[in-house]
Order: structure tokens, then sequence, then C-alpha cells
């Protein structure tokens, strides 16, 4: 029988079975929330009907509420009275699990009196993931199955877990042979759930069940837990209001009666939503959405197996380990065997490492290692899918590399560059297959960072992208599609950046005091921290092989006089900071160094506040991507955006640069540029044609 346009109900041997089926993840739609409300009415009003089993079709239980009907007119039923009406039922409901129950299809779960779940089932509350607090019971139910300490966790990190670890919560798992015999054909994942939940529910049909709501939350935490959780995530999740709200509506479930804690939630919950933190945050979901998106379907043809990485070096290391920690083999290259026995020991060294610190188990570790090889003979790369090249940074190196590989390879073989700047087209005319030539540019640590710039060329085949964006995506990364130009979106956004930090220090503001603006502005790290730790003299090195892209006295002065002293950064530890013992403290020589700079060129140190620094940086970053769009090297906003969340650290509750530009007002912005332009009268400060339609 049909409840809505995306429920039904179907009575199996005396359980009444509310069957949700809304691609892709079966979101809580208004049409969802009224079906399964209708659902619960008629089947408790059904003497035919003993007990109830809510369950999905598809690869997944709910995903969460719609994040598309945020923006809209809420319309009734609400949530919080579907899954009241739950816990409230007069038979017993059960929730029937499979693939990622997620936010409020979770807290549907908790609503029901009984769980049933298909092993490897993971649930969680991402919605501090969107500025949001769990908004129907999640706070307030969840303590009461894992108890406080746990519920803390997994509220304020967001973070999945599987329901194999949750035995509290879950009364029944379900593998794929359990219920072979019990009935025939179970085609799906889903059916098979909800068939183990029907059984279940007819075999606790006639037990006294009790309400979610009616259980007691274990006791066993500490009395300041609240307050030390509120310190931590003040540090940890610096910025944000939902983690902190979230601890809130746990403290109440633990003080207030249900309904008067729950009551709170929901006012804290829709607080959240209305919030500029939720709006950025929900606008960064989409953005990474819509940029992995756009591209030609690839084809199972195109399907990535084997890999290649040529340059053991850190770089070339870590794509390996990102490559085999999905699972694809990999054929690590150097120049002789002696570099490869380096190479393979430098990788098996990070893997004791990550076990080490729990990263991985004894067998996920030996599992990597044994797919990764080396070899010094291109022979050997014939018949590789992929290959991807991070060698020495230099244009006649790789074009050495790429027409030996053009030699050597299968004609279907794509070859990538991991470059951070050189020029892609002019690297592929050393190939007869500059179609398949195209940019994987990884960030350091490659094998933990999200962000991948796949670059195409002027002559980049579309197949190509998209095997690459999908082979990306499979190693877990958020690829992003930019064109080519000197690096890329990224860095050369990074350069504006960087430039801009540099300008300040001449104008008298000191490394910590830039650090800790942007720090309390909410970047992971500030900028000069960041170039400390890279070291200064790569960027140096880079301005004087290539035109800077300014010729201008200023033009990051600052850094290259720290490079002109010796003072590189944390590896000879003096850059724009010293480091003793490995920890990071403040030098005056630095400031000195600089001053003399300043002086030879008339600038004056002046009194600057923290506020003019952010703006400046954040404007800097906002230009240059207007910029990138006015070239076409960054396809759109979405796609700046999402290389400044994955690769840079910006913080996600403010959307990234493009988006904070818009949010914060967009004349604001334009005019502020203007101001600067007039001001300095430097080039880079120019507004950009492109400004007014980021
Ligand atoms: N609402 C609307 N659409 C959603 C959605 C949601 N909650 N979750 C995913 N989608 C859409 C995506 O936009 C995408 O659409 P597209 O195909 O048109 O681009 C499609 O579903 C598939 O998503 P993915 O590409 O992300 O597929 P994956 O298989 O990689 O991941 C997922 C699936 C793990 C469910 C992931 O999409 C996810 O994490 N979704 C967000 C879940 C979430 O945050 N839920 C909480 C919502 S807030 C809430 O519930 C409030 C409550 O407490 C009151």
């Amino acid at each position: 029988m049909f409840l809505s346009d995306t429920v039904n109900l179907v009575i199996e041997d005396g359980v009444g079975v509310i069957r949700v089926n809304n691609p892709p993840v079966n979101a809580l739609s208004h049409s969802v929330r009224s079906g399964i409300l209708a659902g619960l009415e008629q089947a408790n009003a059904n003497p035919d009907i003993s007990a109830i089993v809510i369950g999905c079709d598809g690869n997944t239980f709910i995903a969460g509420a719609d994040i598309k009907e945020f923006g809209q007119m809420p319309k009734t039923p609400h949530l919080p009275d579907v899954l009241q009406a739950i816990r409230n039922s007069v038979k017993p409901v059960t929730a029937a699990l499979h693939g990622t129950v997620l936010g409020g299809g979770f807290e549907l779960a908790l609503s029901c009196h009984y769980r049933v779940a298909m092993i490897g089932t993971k649930v969680g509350l991402p919605e501090v993931n969107l500025g949001l607090i769990p908004g129907a019971s999640g706070t307030q139910l969840l303590p009461r199955y894992v108890g406080v300490e746990k519920a803390l966790s997994m509220i304020t990190s967001g973070k999945m877990v599987s329901t194999d670890s949750l035995t509290d919560l879950i009364d029944m798992k379900v593998d794929d042979g359990r219920l072979g015999q019990a009935s025939s054909p179970l085609p799906e994942h889903a059916s098979l759930v909800n068939q183990a939940s029907i059984l279940f529910s007819q075999s606790t049909a006639n037990d006294v069940f009790v309400a979610p709501d009616k259980r007691d939350i274990p006791d066993s935490f500490e009395e300041n837990i609240f307050e030390s959780w509120r310190k931590k995530l003040a540090q940890k999740a610096k910025g944000q209001l939902a983690p902190q709200r979230a601890i809130d509506a746990i403290e109440a479930t633990t003080k207030l009666p249900f309904n008067e804690a729950l009551a709170l939630e929901r006012t804290l919950f829709l607080a959240c939503r209305d919030s500029e933190q939720s709006s950025a945050m929900r606008y960064a979901f989409f953005a990474e959405k819509q940029a992995a998106s756009g591209h030609a379907k690839s084809t199972s043809s195109d399907d990535i197996q084997s890999v290649a990485v040529i340059g053991a070096g850190t770089m070339g290391a870590g794509i390996a380990i990102a490559f085999a920690n999905s699972g694809y083999s990999v054929t690590l290259v150097e120049t002789n065997e002696d570099l490869c026995v380096l190479g393979l020991e430098r990788i098996r060294h990070q893997y004791q490492k990550m076990y080490d610190q729990g990263r991985v188990s004894e067998a996920q570790k030996e599992h990597a290692l044994s797919l990764i090889s080396g070899t010094s003979d291109y022979g050997n790369l014939a018949n590789i899918d992929l290959v991807v090249e991070a060698a020495f940074e230099k244009m006649s190196v790789k074009k050495i590399i790429f027409s030996s590989l053009d030699a050597v390879c299968k004609p279907s073989t794509i070859f990538a560059t991991n470059t951070s700047y050189l020029d892609i087209d002019e690297i592929a005319t050393s190939t007869t297959r500059p179609e398949q030539v195209i940019g994987m540019h990884f960030f350091s640590p490659a094998n933990v960072m999200k962000l991948v710039e796949v670059v195409k060329t002027r002559s980049t085949s579309e197949q190509a992208v998209s095997a690459v964006m999908k082979t990306a995506k499979r190693l877990g990364k958020v690829p992003v599609c930019v064109g080519v130009g000197f690096g890329f979106v990224g860095n050369r956004m990074y350069a504006a950046y960087g430039r801009e930090a540099n300008m300040l220090l001449l104008e008298g503001a000191s490394p910590e005091q830039i650090d800790s603006a942007m720090e309390s502005w909410g970047m992971a790290m500030g900028p000069l921290a960041v170039n400390d730790m890279s070291g200064i003299d790569i960027a140096y090195k880079a301005r004087r092989e290539y035109p800077p892209i300014y010729d201008d006295p200023a033009y990051f002065l600052a850094a290259d006089t720290m490079v002109e002293h010796g003072r590189l950064g944390r590896k000879t530890g003096v850059g724009f900071y010293r480091y003793e013992n490995g920890k990071k403290t403040n030098d005056p020589t630095t400031m000195a160094l600089i001053a003399i700079e300043a002086e030879r060129l008339g600038i004056e140190a002046r009194r600057i506040s923290d506020e003019e620094i952010q703006n400046r940086l954040v404007l800097a970053l906002v230009n240059e991507g207007a910029n990138l769009l006015e070239k076409g090297i960054a396809r759109n906003s979405e796609d700046i955006d999402t290389i400044w969340l994955n690769g840079y650290g910006f913080p996600r509750f403010r959307g990234g640069p493009m988006y904070y530009a818009k949010a914060t007002g967009i004349n604001n912005t334009i005019e502020s540029i203007n101001y600067l332009y007039r001001e300095t009268n430097k080039a880079w400060w120019q507004p950009s044609e492109k400004l007014e339609t980021i």
C-alpha cells in the first residue's frame, strides 16, 4: 500500500513493513516523513499487525534529513513529531539497518524499540560537519545506549562508527549467510536485513518493550566531563558553535526531564540551523559534490587497476602509500636499484609509524606493503594503466621521463605529473599522446591530505580527466579539475596570500601577530609557521628560476631576506621563528632583519590591527581567485572553495574564500579591494573584472 511517493506499507507474516524508497540516500524529505507517519498510524490501527519494521531499499538506510530542504519553508510533519510517534507506538518498532545510517536516519533508528543491522553497517551523527547539532533526539537518546562519554565523542566529532562495535545498540546482527535458509531468494542487502527484522519482530512482538526515552543513562561519567569537553573543543574545533551547543544538549539530558531536555535540543538545533556557520558548511557540502561532478562519465574500460609512481622521495612515497592503502598494486620507479631499495625502506618506515600510532593494523600494513614493488627498469611499465610522476621539479628531467614512458607504455596508459608549478602542456609535447597527459597534484603528506588538483591541459581528453577523477575519489581524495597556469589554483592563490603576509611584515606586523590573527580567524595554521615548516627556500628558488608573477621590489622581500640569511625554516632551526628542541619561539632578529629592508624601501613601520591582517589576507585570496576564474584556470567559485577547504586548512564554517566574499557582501569586498588598489598602487590589487560575478 502506497503511503506517499517514497514510502509503502506491506504486511508480511503479521509484521507491518514500512519501506522507504527515496534514492540516492533515502533522505528524510517531506514525502518520507509523512509516509512513515502514515505507516505508523495505519500499522498501529490494523489488528492484523502485531509489530512494525522500518527499512529501506537501495544501498543504505536513511542517511539523514534532506539537506536540500533546509533553505525552504519547513512542512509538517516535522521530524521530531515523526520520531515521537515511533517512540510512542503501542506496537514495537524495529529498524532494519544497512549502509550508512546518519543524522536524522540514526535518530530514527534510536527512536525505535529494536535495531537489527547488517554486519558492517555504520552509524553516525555528522550534523556538526554541517554546523548543526542533531535536532530530533540524537543528543538525548544516544547517551542512553552508549553512555555519555561515547555520545560526546560521536556527536562532537561527527564521525561514523561501525555497529559491529556497538553491542548495546544493536539487538541482532545479520550476515549474508545467516538467513540463507530462512527465505529465498534474498537478492539484496536491504531485503536480507528487512527479512531478519521481520523474523526478529515476530519473535519479540509479545515481549514487554521499553520506549527508548525511558531507558536510563549509564552514570559512569566524571562529574566535570562537560567542562573538560568544552575546553577541549574550544581548541580542537576552534571558533565553531555547533560542537559547544551539542555538549549543552547532552548535558541537559543528564540533568533535566526528557521532554524539557528534548525541547532545549530543538531550540539549540534551530539556532544552529539559522546560523551563518551552518549556511557556510551546508554550502561547502554541496560545493564539494559539485566540484567532483560535471565531467564525462567514465566507463569500466578506463578503470585504473595498476599504477606506477616515478620518484621515491617524500612525495612519491606518500603517493605510493595513498594508492596501496586503497588496494592498488603500485610499482615504485627509481633511477637505480639502490634508490629503489631506499624508497621501499622509506615506505616501510612510514607504515611502521602508522602502525605504532594505531592508524593501521598489522594485517593492513603487511597487505599494503605486499602491493608495492620497486624497479629501475622502465621496461617493466609496459602494462601499467596510470603513471604518476613525482620526480625532480625540472622541466628537462620531466621531459626525459615522459618520452621514455611514451616509448614503453601501452597506448592507453595515462601519464600524470605531480608537478606543483611546471607547464604541463610543455611536458606533454615530449610524448606522442598529449591527450593522455594530465596533472595529478597531490598535497604533502600525500597519503593524508584530501585535496588533489587534477590538471587538464589544452590537449587532455575528457576520458583521461574522468578516469583520473574517479581514481582520485577511490583513493578517498577530493579531486578538483583545474587548468594549466603557474601554481594552478591552490598554490597560485597561496602565493597571493603569502605575498600579503610578507607586505604586512614589511609594514611592521610580526610573524606571531600575523599567524595568531589568522589562526584566531579560523585558519588551521598561520602562513609564516606554514612557510617555516615547508621551507622558505622552495618558493625562493622557484621565484628565481621563473620570472616572478610581479616585478616589485617589495614582492616576497621578507621571505627572501630570511633565505639570504640562511634562515630556511624548521630544517635550519630558524626561519621566521626559532626552533629549539622542536619548540617554536619568537626571534627578535627576524623583525630586525626585515626592518632594514623596509627602511631601504622607505616603508614606515606602524601599528597594524588583527582585523586589517585578516581582511588583507582574505581579500588577496578573493582577488586572485577571481583572476583565476577570469583566465579560465578555475571553473567556478565552488571549485576554488573546495580546494581551499581541503588543501589549505581554510575554516569550513566560513565556507571558503569565495563564499565568504559573497556572504559578507560582494559590493563591500569590491570596495575594499578598490581601496587597497588606490592606497597602495600595487598591480596585484587591481580588482579582477570577474569579482562581480564570482
Ligand atoms: N540530503 C540530501 N541529499 C543528500 C544527503 C542528504 N542528507 N546526503 C547525500 N545526499 C546526496 C548528495 O548530494 C549526492 O547527490 P548527487 O548525486 O546529486 O550529487 C547523493 O546524495 C550521493 O551522495 P554522495 O555522492 O556523498 O555519496 P557517497 O556514497 O559518497 O556518500 C553519504 C553517501 C555517506 C550518505 C554522504 O552523502 C553523506 O555523508 N551525506 C550527508 C549525511 C548527513 O550529513 N546527514 C545529516 C543531515 S542533517 C540531519 O540529519 C539533521 C537532523 O539531526 C535533524
